[in-house]
C-alpha cells in the first residue's frame, strides 16, 4: 500500500484513511432474490433448508435482503439461480437506471454479472441486453451466471469495448469500469495514486464509447467501487461540459445512508454510513 497515496485522496474527499480501511474490512453481504425464478415469500419459506438467516432491506421494492449469519454461495438458493450474491451498493446502479421491459441496454464492462443479471431480471427476460466482456475468464463466469440465473435476453460478446464500432441504438447503457477499487476489501492494499491515473485514463476512454452507444434520450449509469474525485465527480464534470450531457438527479431519500457526490454530482456510498461497498454512481442523458 502507498499509504501517502492513500492519505493524499482521502483527504481530498474529506474521509478519514483509518476509518475507510477498518470499514472495508468489516462490509455486511447482502442478496438479492431472482424474482423470475421464485418470489419474496417462497424464498422466505425455502430459507428454513438453509443455515442462513437474513434480514429483508426494507428501503428497497425488490427483494433484498443483509446476509447476518451462513454463506448464500454454499446454498441450493445459489445453485439453482434463486438468488446473487450481491453487495448492496453494487445493485444501486441498476435500480437507479431502472431499465423498461422491452428495452436495449449495452453493458459494457459486464462480468461477473452482476449488473447484467439484476438488468435483465427487472426487464422480465425481455428486450434485449448485449453484455462486452474483454477478459475470457471473466466472460466464462459471466456466461456461467447468466445460465444459472435463467436469463434469456442476454447476448454475450468476448470483445474489447473500444474496439467496437459505435452506433447510438441503446436505450440504456452500462459503465461500470475497472477502478481503484477504495470501497472494497483489499482495494486500499494495492492503491496508488500512479494506477489510479492510469485507470481514469480507462474509465474516460469507456464512458466515451458507451456515450457513442446511446440513442438521444437515452440514460447511461456510470458506477466504480471506489471514492477517489479523480474516478469519480472530475470524470464527470468534465465529460459533462465536454458532451453537454444532461446529468440527472439521483434522490438519495430513497437510499438511507448515501448522500450527494462532491459538487452535488451523482451520489456517493460511503461504507459506514451506507454500510456496504463505496460506490459512485452517476446518471446521465444524452439531450434528444
Ligand atoms: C468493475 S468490473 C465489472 C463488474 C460488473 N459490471 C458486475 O457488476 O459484475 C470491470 C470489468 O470490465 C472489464 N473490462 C475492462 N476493460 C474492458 C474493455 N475495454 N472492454 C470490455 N470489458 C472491459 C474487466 O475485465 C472487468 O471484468
Amino acid at each position: 500500500m502507498n499509504r501517502k497515496d492513500l492519505e493524499e485522496v482521502c483527504q481530498e474527499i474529506g474521509i478519514d484513511s483509518e476509518l475507510l480501511i477498518n470499514s472495508v474490512n468489516r462490509i455486511s453481504k447482502h442478496l438479492r432474490v431472482n424474482t423470475l425464478r421464485i418470489n419474496e415469500q417462497q424464498f422466505e419459506e425455502l430459507l428454513r433448508f438453509t443455515e442462513l438467516s437474513v434480514k429483508r432491506v426494507n428501503f428497497l421494492k425488490h427483494p433484498v435482503y443483509e446476509v447476518l449469519k451462513g454463506r448464500p454461495g454454499n446454498t441450493f438458493l445459489h445453485t439453482f439461480g434463486f438468488v446473487f450474491s450481491q453487495s448492496l451498493s453494487s445493485m444501486l446502479p441498476v435500480f437507479i437506471l431502472k431499465p423498461e421491459e422491452k428495452s436495449c441496454v449495452l453493458d459494457i464492462c459486464a462480468a461477473p454479472g452482476a449488473k447484467t443479471t439484476l438488468c435483465a431480471e427487472l426487464m422480465k427476460n425481455t428486450g434485449a441486453i448485449i453484455a462486452v466482456e474483454q477478459n475470457k475468464k471473466r466472460m466464462e463466469a459471466l456466461v456461467s451466471n447468466l445460465r444459472r440465473m435463467g436469463m434469456l435476453n442476454v447476448c454475450c460478446w468476448h470483445k474489447d469495448a473500444t474496439q467496437i464500432n459505435p452506433k447510438p441504438i441503446f436505450d440504456h447503457v452500462i459503465v461500470d469500469p475497472p477502478c481503484s477499487s477504495l470501497g472494497v476489501s483489499s482495494g486500499y492494499k494495492i492503491f496508488s495514486k500512479r494506477a489510479m491515473k492510469k485507470l481514469t485514463k480507462k474509465q474516460k476512454l469507456l464512458l466515451n464509447v458507451g456515450w457513442e452507444f446511446l440513442k438521444p434520450n437515452g440514460t447511461l449509469v456510470y458506477s466504480t467501487c471506489t471514492l477517489t474525485y479523480a474516478e469519480n465527480e472530475k470524470l464527470i464534470e468534465e465529460f459533462v461540459k465536454d458532451k453537454g450531457a444532461a446529468i440527472e438527479e439521483i434522490d438519495t431519500s430513497k437510499f438511507p445512508g448515501s448522500r450527494k457526490g462532491l459538487d452535488g454530482l451523482g451520489i456517493r456510498l460511503i461504507p459506514w454510513e451506507f454500510k456496504s461497498e463505496g460506490f459512485f454512481i452517476a446518471l446521465l442523458r444524452k439531450e434528444g
